[in-house]
């Protein structure tokens, strides 16, 4: 029988009856033949077995048979067994073929998304088998293929990666999914095109609409016209998000803004012919209505920020968020110790400060931009580094000079910093206000850095040509922080107000700890630890064992060990609003750009973007609740409580903070 029509046919004929009447000889057949098919040659011996019972065989005779359409649900997995198939796009055309041995179609089922392109037959007389849904479910969704690679073109441009999907996901819908593809890498235009596809409207969107029900006719025009609509409305979503999510830092970009504008009148010019595009449209309008406003306004005049940002008064007014564009006033010494004022836009390059000074000086060639701490360290800023006010040091300033004069170039008086400490004014104040104050202040701080400046921050400022000051003055205060403690520590010459100087420290953390302002209570624990306060054992020797234990458990929490575990440990309980300790969240950022690529094969690497987010979400977390400025704590004097907080004074000078250290308490011989 088998030498009279052959094994093709055989299978043929046993792949067309119904699952239910396929013998157990039939089964046989049909695996012995799966074993030489090239899509299902990764799959176990079961998986294999269990597919013999439910492939169905499909043949079509046509060259140019449409198999399904994009956008359609997916109902089943189909491989070729013989002829070929073209993959159309809609604006594309023919993206790629597939031949014998090859599959298609299993992205719909594993994601439960709309078809993602249209196949439709290359040639005359094709053959498929063909695995419906609920039995793909059932067999394979879970074993199935880690990796999918589509290609246009010969060219791969989205690679796919089975990954467990959320649970957040798995109680939707009637099949829990276990499993979802996501993306791993692709070019730009096709991950966006991904995730238009796999977008979810709400719910009343997608279900019957009844807009559409008024057709009664389920033709393919009527089809095309469907996901016409669905992809417009997921285009119109996507904008919307990403518009809220830039915040009035859309503004900054005269492209970003003509975009906006063009897309509002081709949306309302679509929704006279579509009307329930009408929807989305008021959203719309009024994002970009406030955006063209404001920028025109914001055109005439930029907010210009006085002096320096890290000094002066400016610290007790309350803060806005600095932009790129506006303009800052800023001091800029020379090798003389005199200065000009320049002012330039926050995100200039050092070349457009240095033109900026050379302006003003009479002699001006050749100029190099220094950027000169307390130590006297020197460091020449390159020409296209951009938006450098922020990043000094703490006592840090910028100098310019002709390059003959750079050895010449010395610190101001100034940079030292203070010979004498406050506490005499602090110790007046209660440490729960002193917290309590700080964090007003790490909030209004907080609150300016943008989700963007942590990327632009991790993969490079001037890639973006943006500033990140807002992040790099929040950073600051960090530094800052700590340096006070250790600077009012070091200038405490007698021993029992400087016992009362690290109870008072003690308390002030925890209280920043239970306000969960982490970002102050780190950066107070880490003055404390730093080697010129630890080593002062005559005073620690006095500390009262309480405050001991305190500090104790206070630094066993900054324990780096087992990547900050016992910080991150912390942080899971608390609810939001919560302020991070930022360098960490930074630190975190940095090790995933260093250590990851970012394009992989000519690709973007998406897995990367994904683990960048999850950090940024771990910020966009923290702020998800507002800090509300209790009235009632407001003490008193808390308007003298937060100006010292705003303007603390600081020795940024390790080694001055030492040789003060080692005079308060001389090393015992
Ligand atoms: P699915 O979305 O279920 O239906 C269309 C199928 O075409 C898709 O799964 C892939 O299996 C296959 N395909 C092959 N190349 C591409 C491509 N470049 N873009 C989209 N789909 C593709």
């Amino acid at each position: 029988f088998l030498s009279q029509i052959g094994p093709d046919a055989l299978m043929r004929m046993i792949l067309r009856k119904p699952p239910g009447q396929r013998t157990v000889d039939d089964l046989e057949i049909v695996y012995e033949e799966l074993l030489h098919i090239k899509a299902l040659s990764h799959l176990s011996t079961t998986v294999k077995r269990e597919l013999a019972g439910v492939l169905i065989f499909e043949s079509h005779a046509k060259a140019g048979t449409v198999l399904f359409n994009q956008g359609e649900e997916g109902t089943s997995w189909y491989i070729i067994l013989k002829g070929s198939v073209n993959v159309v796009i809609y604006g594309k055309g023919v993206v790629c073929t597939l031949h014998e041995g090859d599959d298609f179609g299993k992205l719909a089922l594993v994601n439960d998304a709309p078809r993602a392109a249209s196949i439709v037959l290359r040639e005359d007389n094709c053959h498929f088998l063909r695995v419906d849904k609920e039995d793909f479910n059932r067999i394979l969704r879970d074993v199935e293929a880690n990796t999918v690679r589509l290609k246009e073109h010969d060219q791969d441009v989205l690679v796919l990666e089975k990954t467990p999907s959320s649970s957040r996901n798995s109680t939707h819908g009637t099949t829990p999914a276990h499993y979802k593809y996501t993306v791993m890498s692709g070019t730009p235009e096709k991950i966006l095109e991904h995730f238009l596809e796999t977008m979810r409207l709400d719910s009343h969107f997608t279900e019957s609409d009844p807009a559409l029900d008024d057709f009664a006719s389920q033709g393919s025009e009527q089809e095309k016209l469907d996901f016409a609509l669905g992809s417009k409305r997921r285009v119109i979503r996507l904008v919307l998000q990403w518009a809220l999510l830039y915040g009035d830092h859309l503004q900054e970009e005269e492209a970003t803004l003509a975009f906006l504008e063009e897309f509002y009148v081709s949306v309302s010019d679509d929704s006279r012919l579509i009307p329930t595009l009408k929807e989305q449209l008021p959203e719309l309008e009024k994002i970009v209505k406030q955006n063209t406003e404001d920028a025109k306004s914001s055109q005439k005049k930029h907010k210009v920020l006085l002096r320096q940002f890290s000094m002066g008064d400016e610290r007790l007014q309350k803060r806005q968020s600095i932009k790129s564009n506006d303009e800052i006033l800023f001091k800029v010494y020379c090798v003389d110790h005199t200065y000009t004022t320049i002012r330039v836009p926050v995100a200039a390059s050092v070349k457009e400060v240095l033109n900026a000074v050379a302006d003003k000086l009479v002699s001006a060639e050749d100029l190099l931009l220094v950027n000169v701490n307390s130590a006297g360290d020197k460091m020449v800023l390159k020409p296209s580094d951009i938006s450098v006010f922020s990043t000094l040091s703490i006592n840090g300033r910028l100098f310019a000079c002709p390059r003959d004069q750079f050895d010449a170039l010395t610190p101001l008086p100034e940079q030292e910093g203070p010979s004498t400490g406050t506490i005499s004014s602090f110790e007046l104040m209660s440490s729960k206000d002193l917290a309590y104050q700080m964090t007003v202040y790490d909030w209004e701080l907080f609150n300016c850095v943008h989700e963007h400046e942590l990327i632009y921050h991790t993969f490079g400022k001037q890639n973006f040509k943006k500033t990140t000051a807002n992040l790099d003055l929040f950073l600051r205060r960090f530094n800052e922080l700590q340096l006070w403690v250790v600077t009012e520590v070091c200038l405490c010459a007698q021993l029992s107000k400087r016992v009362q100087l690290l109870k008072k420290f003690i308390k002030i953390a925890a209280h920043c700890k239970e306000n969960k302002n982490l970002n102050s209570f780190f950066a107070i624990i880490m003055g404390m630890s730093n080697p010129a306060v630890s080593r002062l054992n005559q005073t620690w020797e006095k500390l009262p064992s309480k405050f001991k234990k305190f500090y104790g458990e206070f630094e066993s929490l900054m324990d780096p060990s087992r990547n900050h575990r016992a910080y991150r440990l912390t942080v899971a309980k608390l609810d939001p609003p919560i302020i991070p300790f930022m360098p960490l969240l930074i630190k975190d950022m940095t090790f995933t750009h260093e250590g990851n690529k970012t394009f992989v094969d000519g690709l973007v690497n998406f897995e990367k973007m994904r683990m960048i987010a999850n950090t940024v979400r771990i910020v966009r977390y923290c702020r998800s609740q507002p800090f509300n400025a209790e009235a009632s704590l407001a003490s008193k004097n808390h308007q003298d409580v937060r100006s010292y907080v705003r303007q603390l004074n600081v020795i940024d000078n390790q080694r001055t903070l030492s040789q003060l250290s080692h005079r308060l308490e001389p090393r015992r011989t």
